[in-house]
């Protein structure tokens, strides 16, 4: 029986770049989910007759809401539900899964790379028909739906089993339970030389891949030791838990510091891995060595020749503000066009559906291709894994031979985390009111040559977005300031840092940047107005 209950508004329910994300006791209080998705289906003009992707990366509280989702789709009149088995999808899978079966929109229950449990976050990642993340109107339009919602629609029922793959009738809506992983690998095999990568494993390549007891174990353990022949155990940490066995499940050298440990002894494979909450990140280690984000992006693109898929040729690259310039200088050697976009993965779609691009990443661990409209940490492994396969080179050999081409971008991402949000808006609006003033001026050594807001245009829907600070020195030095929109406690000031040297490539980008972190926080005055002395996190 459907049943119309009756609600009433909450705040904070707005959207960010990758749909809501909260503390799992916001999320837990009273109606706040069945408000979230009936205000989604009201924005969107209902989901009458309409085809869904569901799943989750299995974080605390993904099955109860599943099922209310399940639930509240039937007594919306949808027409069907595609479910990942035991309710799991990755990020990338669920975009792959939605633009397969040509689906009206997926929703993938995850906060991405934040830490689960009962006192962790959780989140819903809204992706319409293209695969990808709507657009900040539609975003906006959901806002406005939560905070005037006074009743949603459920369906009064047992709940389902998303143990078993197949067909079932909840009402008159279908639901169809897959296997996520079977579709996935044959998205992969067709990207890249599963018989090179097979020789590769079969010569003795060691190999690890930390799934971060997240959602990417059952992918790994599939495609790199059962289909790619790595050997069993290869992937760690890899059965998917509620609280992700207490790992904070974010890829980078602070959080995933025992695999740092590990490729840093004298035990070191010859590559690692690893993959965020939600597989749509990445990080990339090789023995004693590792891959900034920013440089992987320019690697990945320098060598698409080795990969099946691309070999004929790519379109263009994109890259958000944040990230470093290095693929920027690989796009002009190969003649094809780079674009700078704001944060947010949902800034490349409109690339890449209007075949400007091919490639594109963040700073943030995120890289990925136009083969779906999410990043994807497991094909960005897959595509290191090809090179090393084609060329015969380590990891490390590949990216010195990389900056000896091009140079060497060093480059840091330094976070101030839980500021007071006035006090981050003020630092933000006042360094904005600021910056023209800084140009032709020299700070320790350095002359800022330009100083302004990134605003970009896009260049096929026109829309425009301002997002974040820069400031250009003389030397190629660059700072970019923004402000997560993605945080749950008070506001994270991010501020990236970029140097580039031409020659010399072995310096510590901690000590190689520390002059321009000075020089970055007088500027924006962050220890007069956070008390803050250093970075609390730097990535
Ligand atoms: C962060 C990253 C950004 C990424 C987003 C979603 O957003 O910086 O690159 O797209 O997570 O994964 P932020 O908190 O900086 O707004
Ligand atoms: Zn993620």
């Amino acid at each position: 029986m459907i049943k119309t209950v009756s609600t009433s508004p909450y705040n904070g329910q707005k959207m960010g770049t990758a749909g809501i994300r909260q503390k799992v006791q916001t999320v837990l209080q009273k109606n706040y989910l069945e408000n979230f998705i009936q205000s989604l289906f009201n924005a969107i003009g209902g989901v009458k007759g309409q085809t869904f992707v569901l799943g989750g990366d299995g974080r605390y509280y993904n099955d109860i809401a599943l099922q209310k989702i399940i639930k509240m789709a039937a007594a919306n009149g949808m027409k069907k539900l595609i479910i990942g088995q035991n309710g799991m999808l990755s990020t990338p899978a669920s975009s792959h899964i939605l633009l397969k079966n040509h689906a009206d929109g997926g929703l993938t229950l995850s906060a991405s790379h934040n830490p689960g449990g009962i006192n962790g976050d959780f989140g819903i990642k809204y992706a319409t028909k293209t695969g990808g993340q709507c657009s900040s109107a539609v975003s906006d339009k959901i806002f406005e739906e939560t905070k005037r919602i006074t009743s949603y629609k459920i369906l009064e029922t047992d709940d389902i089993d998303l143990s078993k793959k197949g067909v079932q009738k909840l009402g008159d809506m279908e639901i169809e339970v897959i296997d996520p992983i079977e579709d996935y690998l044959e998205l992969m095999q067709q990207i890249f030389d599963f018989d090179a990568i097979k020789k590769l494993f079969q010569s003795g390549f060691s190999f690890v891949f930390d799934a971060m007891n997240a959602v990417t174990g059952p992918y790994a353990i599939k495609i790199f030791e059962e289909a790619l022949g790595a050997k069993k155990g290869s992937v760690i940490n890899a059965v998917p838990m509620p609280d992700f066995g207490g790992l904070h499940p974010d890829p980078n050298l602070v959080y995933a510091k025992d695999l740092v440990s590990l490729m840093y002894g004298d035990h070191a494979p010859d590559f690692a891995a690893a993959n965020d909450g939600d597989g749509d990140r990445n990080m990339i280690l090789g023995k004693k060595f590792f891959v900034s984000p920013s440089d992987s992006l320019a690697i990945l693109t320098d060598n698409y020749r080795y990969i099946p898929a691309y070999k004929n040729g790519i379109y263009g690259v994109a890259k958000s503000a944040a990230t470093s310039t290095a693929v920027c200088r690989v796009a002009k050697a190969l003649g094809v066009d780079c674009y700078e976009v704001p944060t947010g993965w949902k800034n490349f779609c409109n690339l890449m559906d209007s075949k400007r691009i091919t490639f594109c990443g963040e700073e943030s661990f995120g890289t990925g291709s136009s083969h779906i409209r999410e990043k994807d940490g497991i094909w960005a492994v897959l595509f290191w894994l090809n090179i090393i396969a084609a060329t015969g080179k380590s990891v490390s050999q590949i990216t010195r031979d990389f900056w000896k081409k091009y140079g060497r971008t060093y480059y840091l991402r330094f976070d101030f985390e839980a500021i007071d949000l006035k006090v981050a808006d003020d630092l933000m609006a006042d360094l904005e009111n600021n910056l023209s003033s800084f140009e032709g001026k020299t700070y320790g050594g350095r002359k800022v040559t330009s100083a302004h807001p990134f605003v970009y245009q896009d260049p096929v829907d026109g829309s425009q977005t301002k997002n974040g600070l820069l400031v250009y020195f003389e030397d190629g030095a660059r700072i970019c300031y923004r402000l997560s929109g993605t945080g749950t406690n008070g506001a994270t000031l991010r501020v990236y840092i970029e140097a580039y040297e031409k020659e010399n490539f072995d310096e510590n980008p901690k000590d190689k940047l520390r002059s321009l972190l000075d020089i970055a926080m007088t500027l924006a005055q962050i220890e007069k107005r956070t008390g803050k002395t250093k970075p609390d996190l730097t990535t």
